[in-house]
């Protein structure tokens, strides 16, 4: 296995719509081996997901975990590990929320981005064998924000721009902010 770099914004090909790829392509050995290096990139970066085309490769493809202490989002629950092949969004909850995201192909910002509550995506896994997702809270946003990267889309654009804060500040004024809940009383 091996580290991939990691596209920055600004590069054309985060802008792309990823190629959708056919079942047989997908079991090729190869396409198999940079499923394993996408996941081992993802994790090595502290990444809850992490789509093909932000390594360059401009494929529909969507790695995604959430395995509790990572560093760059302390507060998030477990997500199993999941492979996404051509996913496709068939439902999204008019009710949203928003929340403070990043991107490993952002660095050092953040911003605060409205999706949908609940979602339903329909896609192959791995090994090419249909699956369907309903997902919602958390699980839900990396969704919308790791497929948005397969049709070229990047949370500054769905951002409240005046909410773009710096790594440094984030920490200092949004994480360290109490909670809605627990103000008052
Ligand atoms: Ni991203």
């Amino acid at each position: 296995m091996a580290l991939l770099k990691i596209a920055k914004i600004g590069h054309p090909l985060l802008r792309q719509v990823a190629r959708e790829l056919n079942v047989a392509e997908l079991l090729l050995p190869e396409t198999q081996r940079f499923i394993d290096d996408l996941i081992e990139t993802m994790r090595d970066a502290n990444g809850l997901g992490l789509a093909a085309p932000q390594v360059f490769r401009s494929l529909s493809v969507v790695a995604i975990e959430g395995r509790g202490r990572n560093p760059r989002y302390p507060d998030a629950p477990t997500i199993p590990m999941t492979v996404l092949v051509n996913p496709r969004f068939t439902f999204l909850s008019e009710e949203q929320e928003w929340g403070y995201e990043g991107c490993l192909s952002i660095d050092d910002l953040r911003a605060n981005v409205p999706r949908s509550t609940r979602a339903t995506v329909e896609a192959l896994d791995r090994a090419g064998q249909p699956v369907r997702i309903e997902a919602e809270g958390f699980f839900a946003v990396v969704l919308q924000h790791e497929i948005d990267h397969l049709f070229g889309t990047l949370f500054v654009d769905r951002a409240d721009p005046r909410t773009f804060t710096h790594q440094r500040e984030y920490e200092r004024y949004v994480l360290a902010a109490p909670a809605p809940h627990e103000e008052g009383a």
